[in-house]
């Protein structure tokens, strides 16, 4: 009696999920095996990986592009949330997982599978990501996980593969662990695992080292409906190409690298190195923009909401109750956050140069320092003296 008959495993094409395969039907009894690859925009040929699942022993390989439901239902969600973990990362890696648990569940539904499985270890926070969006979406659902059971070292995962035809790694491996996506990569392991160490320059793809970015400033406008960048410099673009034509644009200037320390969910500290040009400039202008277009209380009480989002995001639950409520708070804020926002983009940095909107709330007559001002000074005096009375009755009790 095996755990399960008919298995759906999220697949990559990496020795880890080649070797669950055949683990799955010898060790774990499982009759078939049917391999779904998802195109996050990668940028790996995907047709190689779909036939190294069959050579593997899967019964069937499916790939599913998902690259648009990626950008518009995800990656634009949590810039409306303006989410950065711990303040620095902008989640590349941790949107991506409930959309693969999505389609996992939807292709075993459809297959009439009883179980889902994916090769995550033991330690990460995908195995969390996976396992509990799985159980939202359909708690029916066994889920398996090999490569947390299995005990086996990375010599003994390739031994093991190569006794079932599933080939030994050509080019020898890169020390790092590297999740990527159209929304940057995620770059552990290897030296990496120093705090203290910087990080060599080749681990880097989609930025350049500033000694090689352009040594003049380039100026980008990009123009936001509702919380959502449509435009990139006045031409309107479809999701996945704004955000794949941002990548390139502030890449070239070595803007979104981040190097951190960061706290896994399972209580593990450990450095991470992110590279995500777009997320990062799009966060960061999508922010100024609601600084023009919220009211101070909306905008500050927000910022407490986008902490919940973003924890909630990191850690696994992104169809939970709370974040369900919590995007309804989020969707009526941005109503009113359309408009323009101009970035310089020179040396690593994004800098937030000019935004302009229709629905700015930016009064130029009550900013004003010239003669136009129409604030009412004397208003001021009688409202310091409300806005104090509480400090100044406690100063006279405690002097
Ligand atoms: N620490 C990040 C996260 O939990 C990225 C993990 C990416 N995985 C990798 N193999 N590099 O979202």
């Amino acid at each position: 009696m095996g755990r399960a008959k008919k298995v759906v495993l999220a697949y990559s094409g990496g020795v880890d999920t080649s070797v669950c395969i055949p683990y799955l039907m010898h060790e774990w009894g499982v009759e078939e095996v049917i391999a779904l690859a998802a195109d996050l925009g990668q940028g790996d040929e995907l047709e190689p990986v779909r036939e190294k699942a069959l050579k593997s022993g899967a019964s069937e390989s499916l790939v599913a592009d998902v690259k648009e439901s990626f950008v518009k239902d995800y990656a634009f969600a949590a810039i409306q949330a303006n989410a950065l973990y711990e303040n620095r990362y902008p989640l590349g890696t941790a949107l991506a997982r409930p959309l693969i648990a999505k389609i996992l569940v939807e292709t075993a539904q459809k297959y009439n599978a009883d179980a889902i499985a994916h090769g995550c270890t033991g330690k990460g926070n995908d195995q969390v990501r996976f396992d509990v969006s799985c159980a939202a979406l359909n708690p029916n659902l066994k889920i398996l996980a090999p490569a947390r059971e299995w005990g086996m070292s990375r010599e003994e995962t390739i031994a093991y593969g190569e006794r079932y035809g599933i080939p030994t790694p050509v080019k020898k491996s890169s020390p790092y662990s590297i999740d990527k996506n159209l929304l940057g990569r995620s770059i552990e392991a290897g030296v990496l695992e120093d705090p203290a160490a910087e990080p060599p320059e080749e681990i880097y793809q989609m930025t350049k080292a500033i000694a090689d970015t352009p040594d003049q400033p380039e100026y980008i406008e990009i123009g936001f409906q509702q919380g959502i960048p449509i435009t990139l410099n006045g031409v309107a673009k479809t999701p996945v190409d704004l955000i794949e034509q941002l990548n390139q644009i502030a890449g070239n200037h070595g803007i979104g690298r981040i190097d951190m320390i960061e706290n896994r969910l399972v209580g593990i500290k450990s450095r991470e190195i992110y590279e995500s040009p777009a997320m990062m400039v799009l966060i960061q202008a999508h922010r100024d923009l609601e600084s023009l277009t919220l009211t101070a209380d909306v905008s500050h009480y927000k910022r407490g909401i986008e902490e919940t989002y973003t924890q909630l995001v990191y850690n696994g639950l992104w169809y939970s109750p709370l974040k369900a409520a919590l995007d309804g708070f989020i969707q009526k804020t941005q109503e009113r956050v359309s408009g323009t926002v101009r970035v310089k983009l020179f040396k690593g940095n994004a800098t937030l140069v000019g935004r302009w909107s229709d629905n700015s709330l930016y009064t130029p007559d009550l900013a004003t320092y010239g003669a136009e001002d129409k604030f009412d000074h004397k208003a001021a005096e009688g409202f310091i003296y409300v806005w104090g009375l509480p400090t100044r009755i406690w100063a006279q009790h405690t002097r």
